[in-house]
């Protein structure tokens, strides 16, 4: 079963968990910028991470796009949602999984979060990571 770790980070935030992710998964963090949607659905297991950007949203320039695709022609995958934010108390999170679930994506793992960085995250990472890996 193949796993991925495809994120889009803005200052390093989001990008620090998703290497914390990929290394506890024995895989390599990829930039949203550096792989196809075509490549990411020749995976099993898809973990994506995005920070709160707009108002409580996902970044729109080349992360929602890779997300709309994945909605589009992703079913029957796994996934889990991570990401940094700064003030919203994780409603972004809420609003992701809660799209995703209405677009009948299969969620393994409750979304983890951070305010800031890997050593911010919230909830309880080990848990995160084995419900991953299934
Ligand atoms: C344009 C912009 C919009 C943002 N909107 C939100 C928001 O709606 N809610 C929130 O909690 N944080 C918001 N933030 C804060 C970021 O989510 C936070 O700085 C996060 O750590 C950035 O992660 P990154 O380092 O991976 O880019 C916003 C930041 C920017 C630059």
């Amino acid at each position: 079963m193949s796993t991925i770790v495809v994120y889009w980070s803005g200052t390093g935030n989001t990008e620090d968990m998703a290497n914390n992710i990929a290394n506890a998964l024995g895989v390599s963090a990829k930039a949203v910028s550096d792989v196809t949607a075509a490549e990411v659905l020749e995976n099993d297991t898809i973990v994506l991470g995005c920070p709160a950007m707009g108002a409580e949203e996902l970044e729109d320039g080349e992360f929602q796009p890779l997300y709309d695709e994945l909605k589009a022609n992703g079913q029957g995958k796994r996934y889990a949602f991570f990401g940094s934010y700064g003030w919203g108390g994780g409603e972004w999170m809420q609003n992701w999984q809660e799209d995703a679930k209405n677009a009948g994506l299969n969620l393994v793992a409750d979304g983890l979060i951070a305010n800031g960085g890997f050593d911010a995250i919230e909830g309880d990472f080990d848990s995160f990571i084995a419900a991953i890996k299934g």
